[in-house]
């Protein structure tokens, strides 16, 4: 089965990017969100990446257009039937992903692949609600999608290894780097930054610097693109807390204990860059 056309489930700031990434590949996508305004903001999102794509010479603005077209946006899911590929990217929340993947195996066709872009939910468990398990897949994007290489591929327990390689050759076709990874809780990439970032909130949590200071460590110390708290900004607090009880659940290990200071913020709805507040404010 040749893919020509995918899915994206989920209009935020990941599944935007996931679709502009295939449209510029040249494969056609259907973005669905339940939420129309949702869909304009991912569609807002997309132009406004492309524009600094072609600000920079980096890209043709006839170029920037066809990819755009490339694009359609509907909030019905039975839009994704045609598709060989669909790529879930709803919020990190294990019961909507399952009633998503259930709908999803009920619209799509009997031979299209269902890949799930969760940042540590179980691929097994995701792949079992489906009476297809060994076409579900996890493909792991990373924030912002179109700047970062990096795709984890990871194979449920009930995956073909089929599947994986067409999954894998897709990855390189969009222009990432795949890395095959086995599914546990967080994966490779979570498992290893999530640690970091509420370690570092527990150190602003214990005033043992300011959130700048914290940052300037992490950037000037160890030359880190971004600070860990203007990553969890970006990445999205909610995000970061889902990430964190999947690894404390998962591991049953003290070691994950999210911060008290990210439950109070997600408490408090500062989220991050999308609700204009987090560790930083954002005008
Ligand atoms: N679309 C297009 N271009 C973009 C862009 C976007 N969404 N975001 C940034 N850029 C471009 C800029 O135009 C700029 O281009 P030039 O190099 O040609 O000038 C370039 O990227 C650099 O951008 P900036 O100068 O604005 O800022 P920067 O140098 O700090 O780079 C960044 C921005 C690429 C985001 C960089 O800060 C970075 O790599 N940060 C770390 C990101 C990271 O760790 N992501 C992983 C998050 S974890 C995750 O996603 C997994 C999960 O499940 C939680």
């Amino acid at each position: 089965m040749t893919i020509e056309q995918v899915g994206v489930v989920g209009a935020g700031q990941m599944g935007s990017g996931i679709a502009q990434v295939c449209a510029a590949a040249g494969l056609k996508v259907t973005l669905c969100d339940l939420n129309q305004e949702a869909l304009e903001r991912g569609l807002g999102a997309i132009s406004s990446s492309l524009a600094r794509l072609v600000a920079k010479e980096k890209l043709s603005q006839a170029d920037a257009d066809a990819i755009v077209e490339r694009i359609s946006i509907n909030t019905d899911m039975a839009a994704l039937a045609p598709a060989q590929l669909v790529i879930e990217a709803a919020t990190e929340n294990e019961e909507l992903k399952q009633k998503i993947f259930r709908s999803l195996d009920e619209i799509c066709q009997p031979d299209a692949i269902l890949a799930t872009n969760t940042s540590s939910i179980s691929i097994t468990r995701l792949a079992a609600v489906t009476q297809r398990p060994e076409k579900v897949i996890g493909m792991h994007f990373m924030n912002p999608v179109p700047m970062m290489k990096l795709v984890e591929v990871i194979r449920a327990l009930q995956t073909d290894d089929a599947v994986f390689q067409q999954v894998t050759a897709l990855a390189e076709e969009i222009g990432k780097v795949p890395v095959d990874v086995k599914d546990a809780p967080g994966f490779v990439a979570n498992r290893i930054l999530l640690p970091m970032i509420n370690e570092a909130v527990f150190c602003l949590y214990e005033n043992l610097a300011s959130a700048e200071e914290i940052d300037t460590v992490m950037k000037l110390g160890m030359s880190h693109p971004m600070g860990p708290l203007a990553l969890a900004d970006l990445i999205g607090l909610d995000t970061c807390l889902s990430i964190m009880e999947v690894l404390y659940d998962g591991f049953k290990d003290s070691k994950y204990r999210p911060c008290p200071l990210l439950v109070q913020m997600v408490d408090a709805g500062y989220l991050g860059r999308k609700s204009g507040r987090g560790f930083y404010n954002y005008g």
